[in-house]
């Protein structure tokens, strides 16, 4: 895999206007992750959220570029998104586009000032995207926002999947979507569930990020339904 086969594949961020589902694999069965991978594109998912915990920007370790490129291998086709819970995430966008990510997400907090890392993602041939944590203000991407393709709310304490959404993320979408372009997608990321994905779509959120309500459920397909509404 090469960057610019990573940058051939449909970026479905650049392509479809639609509100798109991204079941994230950390909640997949790592015994089976080909056919998860398989399962969850076939059941209308629109890319792979790959949730990349370095054990000290979050207090877990979660995978690493093998088990992305493995991904890659059980479905090609797939267009994978690589967030990056990570305090060094520049450390990590070469092996990360080796292993086929299409897309690479960082955190705000992490890199405030993010033009030279964003340059070498975009120079690999992938898009970029920043991501605040529930308790950063909006204001503290208004550097970043013209740099990348997508901004994500965290709507959980990064580290863990199946935790309680946090709605009161969404007050920071009026001020993040008036310093957005129209092409940039808002995302959020975690405890989204057929539950809580209505707010999230009423307040405008283009893509929707879920993993235990879509591993979880017996029917991945429904629930991928009942996510996009
Ligand atoms: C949380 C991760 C999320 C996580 C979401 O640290 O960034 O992507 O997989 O899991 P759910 O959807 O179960 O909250
Ligand atoms: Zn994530």
């Amino acid at each position: 895999m090469t960057a610019s086969v990573a940058a051939a594949r449909r970026n479905p961020y650049l392509t479809d206007r639609r509100l798109l589902v991204e079941p994230s694999i950390l909640s997949a069965d790592f015994t089976r992750l080909g056919e998860e991978c398989r399962a969850a594109m076939d059941a209308g998912g629109d890319a792979l959220h790959v949730d990349v915990m370095d054990g000290h920007f979050v207090p877990n370790l979660s995978m690493g570029p093998a088990l992305c490129e493995a991904a890659h291998r059980a479905v090609p086709g797939a267009f994978l998104d690589v967030h990056l819970m990570c305090t060094d995430p520049g450390k990590w966008v070469e092996p990360f586009a080796k292993a086929g990510a299409g897309h690479i997400q960082f955190h705000v907090e992490a890199v405030p000032r993010p033009a030279a890392l964003v340059e070498r993602i975009r120079a690999l041939g992938m898009t970029a995207g920043v991501v605040l944590n529930p308790d950063t203000p909006a204001s503290a991407c208004v550097d970043a926002i013209p740099l990348v393709d997508t901004v994500m709310l965290m709507s959980v304490h990064p580290g863990y999947s199946g935790q309680r959404f946090i709605e009161g993320v969404l007050r920071k979408v009026p001020e993040l979507r008036a310093a957005m372009r129209p092409g940039q997608r808002l995302m959020i990321d975690g405890g989204v569930s057929p539950e809580t994905a209505p707010a999230c779509r009423a307040a405008g959120i283009d893509v929707l990020m879920s993993a235990s309500a879509v591993f979880g459920a017996p029917d991945y397909a429904a629930a991928i339904a009942a996510l996009r509404g």
